[in-house]
């Protein structure tokens, strides 16, 4: 059973700080980081992404981290009743029900791109990587298993099955249980495939890719800032609430801040470690950077890494490890997705966590159906791609934007700064984040939403 560490009776809670800090970059690592980071660096420009990556890790990333956790453990509740219990009789509890929404809808879509992981984790096993395939046959590879719409739905809901019985666990005996065991396991698959990368002759390539600052390239694209926000909200889990629900379930023993500094540098180090995994072998295998960026989303994971694999000795292994990493990491983050849906019913409606598990995991499933069957909005627009659209580029900035608001203004940095130095804690230049919380943050990234929504409706 776990420990009383936090949270109201019958509510669960962490069964240890270091087991806390494994489920919460858990939730953190995912697709984003294997996927999504390496995928916006090659379209961004290398180096120059990066940098400027981790400007928003640190200037806005952190901060906003450090006011979910402060919001969710002051008041041991899930977004919707954290908000009302902060500030009622207001409308504030509205930024948790979008995030709650936000949850459902990115559940949904990133549900199915783990469904294909999970088709090529099959695939890698039975050896259909290693008979010398060229980049075309690939491609097709590929094409065929989204055209497949039966096997992909079967994938998606495997995926959700695994998600559904974790969450019904518990916050101690299921979500953290099952990273203790997953995380590792990825850690080492994730690190032995870097070494094996960058040990390839003509990896300096990518290293120089990734490392090799062109400011250039920023100035001549202003979406990459864009990309680069809404990558880093996405990849540390910000905007909806996940590390707020989290952060419910800690005790006030715990020192936040550096909680937050642990699971974001976990998050940004990982997405980097999958830069470095990805490129050099890239790279060393005859890539360029012109066919690089002429890639679509999901072709440098499930196109270009398989034609990789298989010229390698030992390919086969190679492949069947990478795309089990893709599936932890996707699990372990599917994971804080629900649980946040979860712990809204339960909080706020009194459901038992079993029935919200399984009601609202299959009302999410629901959702991925049509993402998994391929449907289509406009000729070339998917409702997949509208949801990526509208979840991934703007709803996790939207939400971030209104956390800020309300712990600068309405709520006051103060009351966070108490939160998080509860019992004699310590961290230094809070006075700092509360400048950031009030006014850079909200700032730069209402900015960067306006300037993208202008240039869209413009061009
Ligand atoms: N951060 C995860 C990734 O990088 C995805 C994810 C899990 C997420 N929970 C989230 C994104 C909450 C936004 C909000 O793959």
């Amino acid at each position: 059973m776990a420990t009383a560490t936090g949270g109201s009776a019958g509510r669960g809670s962490w069964g240890s700080s270091f087991g806390f800090i494994l489920a919460a970059a858990g939730g953190a690592i995912g697709l984003g980081n294997i996927w999504g980071f390496p995928y916006t660096a090659a379209q961004s420009g290398g180096a120059a992404f990066v940098l400027l990556y981790l400007i928003c890790v640190v200037l806005i990333g952190l901060p906003v981290m450090f006011a979910e956790l402060s919001i969710g453990r002051a008041t041991h509740k899930s977004p919707v009743t954290a908000f009302k219990a902060l500030a009622p009789r207001s409308a504030w509890w509205l930024v948790g029900a979008q995030g709650v929404i936000t949850g459902f809808a990115i559940l949904a879509f990133y549900s199915v791109v783990a469904g294909w992981a999970v088709g090529y984790l099959y695939k890698a096993i039975a050896g259909e990587f290693s008979a010398g395939l060229t980049p075309v046959e690939t491609q097709q590879i590929f094409h065929d298993l989204v055209a497949n719409r039966q096997i992909v739905t079967l994938w998606t809901f495997l995926f959700f099955l695994a998600g559904i019985l974790v969450v019904q666990g518990g916050v101690h005996g299921g979500i953290e249980r099952a990273c203790k065991i997953l995380m590792p396991l990825f850690f080492v698959l994730l690190i032995g495939l870097a070494v094996r990368s960058m040990t390839l002759e003509g990896a300096d390539k990518g290293i120089s890719f990734l490392f090799n600052f062109e400011l250039q390239r920023i100035v001549d694209n202003p979406k990459v800032i864009l990309n680069a926000l809404s990558q880093a909200f996405f990849s540390m889990s910000l905007g909806m609430g996940a590390m707020l629900t989290y952060g419910s379930y800690l005790s006030r023993k715990e020192n936040l801040p550096w909680a937050g500094v642990s699971i974001g540098m976990a998050d940004t180090a990982i997405a980097i470690l999958a830069g470095l995994m990805i490129f050099p072998a890239f790279f060393a295998m005859g890539g360029t950077i012109d066919t690089l960026s002429t890639y679509r989303e999901e072709a440098l994971v499930f196109v270009v890494l398989p034609t990789i694999f298989d010229q390698l000795p030992a390919g086969q292994l190679f492949g069947i490890a990478f795309y089990a990493l893709l599936v932890i990491a996707a699990l372990t983050s599917s994971i804080s997705l629900l649980e946040v849906i979860t712990a809204f019913f339960v909080d706020e409606l009194g459901w038992k966590r079993r029935s919200a598990v399984w009601v609202f995991g299959g009302a999410a499933f629901l959702l991925a159906l049509p993402c998994a069957l391929g449907l289509k909005i406009t000729e070339d627009m998917s409702f997949m791609s509208l949801l990526i659209l509208i979840f991934f580029q703007y709803s996790l900035l939207v939400g971030g934007f209104f956390i800020c608001l309300f712990v600068g203004w309405a709520w006051k940095p103060q009351s966070a700064i108490a939160e998080m130095t509860a019992e004699g804690k310590t961290f230094p230049g809070l006075p700092f984040w509360s400048i950031l919380i009030r006014f850079v943050c909200p700032l730069v990234i209402a900015i960067i939403i306006l300037n993208q929504l202008y240039t869209a409706w413009k061009g």
